[in-house]
């Protein structure tokens, strides 16, 4: 062996060894690991969650809710156990998104609220802070207008639509808040830059796919994508800044002015409004889609929501209203249940660290991780589990919501801790509203395709199959 060659692997040895050492001073063992068919990349395991999430599902209930796998040169640790998947998204010191979503989306925005730990995260957070308040969120003349767009898009005759519509809808509707609802020219071009938009997520999320192997995807189009999406809200960046002195007055208004009266750096903005906008543009629209798909299957809870809905709330909706439980919420709760928006939270470890649980041949034992191992907690499977949501959790049944009250650690579509969902109130009752407009106006409901959902990730996880369903208004 060269003198370099044999030190290397005497240093290889030697960090082994003493990770071992800490491990098993600290009681810690090792989880059970993935029997790979491609042992030296584990491209089964990795390609397989990602293109189809039910499959960890299976894993987990084949090697226990943690198990150990690896991708490329990567350790990574799966888990659907609470406890762990509390240590992992409670804090955010430990355990960070840095390493694993910043390069594959600097090009695009930087550093932001998904793209940043530590201080730079604490800044983008509290930019964002007071544009939260229930006052700012909900406009209604706004989603009355987005809905009255949707039904334009829907066949009342019974013909099939698809969901490019209710997506059509919240795309345009998020945006019209980083932007002016006014601007004739926004509106010119919103088709081509949701496009372009969509175009450049899809890029993001193919690079942190691919992790190490993100120089395959090819570069120039990747830039053209990011260029085109930047040009565009550059010149909505632009025009803000130039009408700043007029809206200096109040703190309620669009997301780009919020940023503007708090920093003049226009690149900073640009960065912070495309991470709102990634977190904010396909999440209600894939709640929305997933609610419809399931409701077009399960047409007697339909009737029933129906009647509650138009029973219990007035016809120009209150936030009250919307917000109060029942039907209405419980088959929210039951979509994002089945079929949740993220259904894996990725972080790296930042430091050496441990996990509570999962461990050596009793599961029971501490896990000992290294700095800069990736872990994914899998809220598929957790928000499947029967001893938690009871039986035939695998089925639509929102009924079941009326006698469990899971615990705010386990059933978390929105996340949990300090990173989570700051669009969490928006998000409920933008859905809210747009079911309940949806359900007053249409009395039936038949779904005219009936395969399985089937999952679709890139940095969210729609049904690839889309939501094709009949609406009858009588
Ligand atoms: C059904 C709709 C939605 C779901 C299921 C959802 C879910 C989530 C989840 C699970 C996280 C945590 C990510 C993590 O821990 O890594 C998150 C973060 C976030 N969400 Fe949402 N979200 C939705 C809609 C929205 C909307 C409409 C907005 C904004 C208007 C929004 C803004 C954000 C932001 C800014 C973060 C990042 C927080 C941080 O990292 O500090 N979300 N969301
Ligand atoms: C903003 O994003 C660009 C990529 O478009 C990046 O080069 C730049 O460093 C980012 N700026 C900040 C302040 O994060």
């Amino acid at each position: 062996m060269s003198p370099p060659f044999s030190s290397l692997v005497l240093g290889g040895v030697t960090c082994l060894l003493y990770y071992r050492l800490i491990a098993h001073q600290q009681g810690c063992e090792p989880p059970p690991n993935f029997r790979y068919k491609d042992p030296i990349f584990g491209l089964d395991c990795a390609l397989g969650t990602q293109f189809g999430i039910p499959s960890i599902a299976r894993h987990h209930s084949r090697y226990g809710k943690t198990f150990a796998s690896k991708f490329i040169l990567d350790a990574q640790i799966n888990t659907c156990d609470p406890q762990n998947i509390k240590a992992i998204i409670g804090g955010n010191k430990e355990w960070g998104v840095a390493p694993l979503r910043l390069p594959g989306m600097d090009l695009f925005c930087g550093e932001g609220t998904i793209t940043s730990d530590g201080p730079a995260w604490e800044h983008s957070r509290g930019l964002f802070k007071n544009m939260f308040r229930t006052s700012n969120i909900v406009h209604f003349p706004i989603l009355n207008l987005a809905t009255n767009e949707l039904f334009s898009h829907i066949p009342i005759d019974g013909s099939t639509f698809i969901h490019t519509a209710t997506q059509f809808l919240l795309g345009f509707n998020s945006l019209s808040r980083s932007g002016d609802p006014q601007n004739s020219r926004m509106y010119g071009d919103i088709g081509s830059f949701v496009r372009d938009f969509h175009d450049a997520m899809f890029y993001c999320g193919l690079r942190i796919i691919l992790g190490r192997l993100r120089i395959l995807v090819p570069r120039m189009k990747v830039e053209k994508a990011f260029k085109s999406s930047h040009e565009f809200l550059d010149f909505h960046i632009n025009e803000a800044f130039s009408e700043k002195i007029s809206t200096a007055s109040a703190d309620d208004g669009s997301l780009v002015q919020g940023l503007i009266r708090q920093t003049d750096d226009r690149i900073d903005v640009r960065n912070q409004t495309i991470q709102n906008l990634m977190a904010a543009s396909d999440t209600i629209s894939i709640l929305l889609s997933n609610t419809i798909f399931l409701l077009s299957r399960n047409p007697e809870i339909w009737k029933e929501l129906r009647r509650e809905i138009i029973s219990t709330i007035p016809q120009a909706p209150t936030v009250e209203s919307l917000n109060s439980p029942g039907l209405l919420r419980n088959v929210l709760f039951e979509a994002l249940r089945l079929y949740p928006v993220f259904p894996l939270l990725g972080r790296t470890s930042l430091v050496d660290t441990k996990l509570p649980t999962g461990g050596g041949p009793s599961g029971n034992s501490p896990i000992f991780v290294p700095a800069g191992t990736r872990a994914d907690t899998c809220f598929y499977a957790l928000f499947r589990d029967e001893a938690i949501f009871g039986p035939n959790a695998d089925e639509f049944n929102p009924k079941r919501w009326d006698t469990i009250k899971p615990d705010s650690w386990i059933f978390m579509p929105f996340g949990r801790g300090p990173r989570s969902c700051m669009g969490k109130e928006k998000a409920m009752l933008e859905a809210s509203y747009v079911m309940v407009r949806i359900a007053r106006k249409f009395e039936r409901i038949e779904s005219r395709d009936d395969r399985d959902y089937r999952a679709e990730m890139k940095l969210t996880c729609r049904n690839g199959n889309g939501c094709k369903v009949a609406l009858f208004e009588k």
